[in-house]
């Protein structure tokens, strides 16, 4: 019987998943959930064929330039892989898997929570009960925002982005999008393309960012954008929190330029600017996006598909180097 090839795992992973990886490989797991740094994860590979990383562990040039010969693939347990210097895996011959789609349905709907949640100030109303300061019902108290109706603009309309969409609709909104390429009519179902984001902005009351992080999207929520959203705007983050500039979206939110905001995710997460902790049109997250039992079994397995299709020799379901 040809031997298992050995996993590095970098994190705890669902049970289903770990019983599979050990049927399957020799894994090196992480029962306790420690978390490595870059140092630790190239010593833990030595020896393994594969490593199975998380969105948590840095693999930047430096790391992979160190990783062991012996490391051929790197199965990410995530959709994002910005993490992992691509570039320098595919230099070192070394190929890389990604999980997209099997968590799209719960990011979106995690959009949805925060777009409701920034709308109608779930957070200050959540804080007024668990601290007993909920005076009485009032007709002018916590007015929120209606979220039925708007304009709802999607910055990167790929599969999170088409999902966050699809549910809107259900709630009457009308959709613009930027995305790099326009999406053909079948799966644009009448949103309204803008080629420049720019030129988005001014038509959306709610601001759903959906684009993976890169050199071309960090940064893209600055002053001057925010600038150009209406009056009263609502703005949620999905994706990664590079793409927003802190600074400018707290002051946005401060001075009343945005009516609200909400985020799972930060630059820097989880030590995140401590300035949002006291920005009540806030409702914050932490990276709750693919949370759920089944998303995450899903990723886990479409990880291990991606290990199975490189030791068979065959295609991985997702290869992005
Ligand atoms: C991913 O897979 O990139 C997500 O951010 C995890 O929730």
């Amino acid at each position: 019987m040809p031997t298992k090839p050995r996993v590095f795992v970098t994190r705890k992973l669902p049970d289903a998943v770990e019983a599979r990886l050990q049927r399957d490989y020799h894994p090196v797991l992480n029962p306790r959930d420690k978390l490595y740094s870059t140092q630790e994860t190239i010593a833990g590979a030595a020896g393994c064929d594969a490593l199975l990383p998380c969105p948590t562990d840095r693999l930047d040039t430096e790391a992979v330039a160190k990783l062991p010969a012996s490391v051929r693939v790197i199965a990410t347990f995530s959709v994002g892989y910005e993490h992992i210097d691509a570039n320098a895996c595919k230099a070192r011959g070394i190929v890389v898997g990604n999980t997209p789609g099997v968590l799209t349905d719960a990011t979106a709907d995690i959009a949805l929570l925060l777009l409701l949640g920034a709308a109608r100030g779930a957070a200050n109303g959540e804080h007024v009960i668990r601290t007993d300061t909920w005076n009485i019902w009032g007709p002018t108290a916590m007015l929120g925002t209606h979220m039925s109706g708007k304009r709802l603009g999607i910055y990167g309309m790929g599969r999170i982005g088409q999902a966050v969409a699809k549910r809107a609709r259900a709630f009457d909104m009308t959709i613009h999008y930027h995305n790099r390429k326009r999406l053909p009519a079948e799966t644009e179902l009448g949103a309204i393309f803008h080629a420049v984001a720019e030129d988005m902005l001014p038509h959306s009351d709610f601001l759903s960012i959906n684009a993976p992080s890169s050199p071309e999207t960090n940064g893209f929520l600055d002053a001057r954008r925010i600038a150009l959203l209406p009056d009263g705007a609502i703005v949620v983050n999905t994706a990664r929190g590079p793409l927003v500039d802190d600074e400018a979206l707290i002051a946005a939110l401060n001075s009343g330029k945005l009516a609200g905001a909400g985020l799972d995710v930060y630059t820097g997460e989880p030590s995140i600017n401590p300035a949002y902790r006291t920005v009540k049109n806030a409702f914050l997250l932490p990276h709750l996006g693919s949370a759920t039992v089944e998303t995450r079994n899903a990723m886990g397995f479409m990880a291990l598909d991606n290990l199975d299709a490189f030791f068979a020799g065959k295609p991985l379901p997702s290869r992005v180097a």
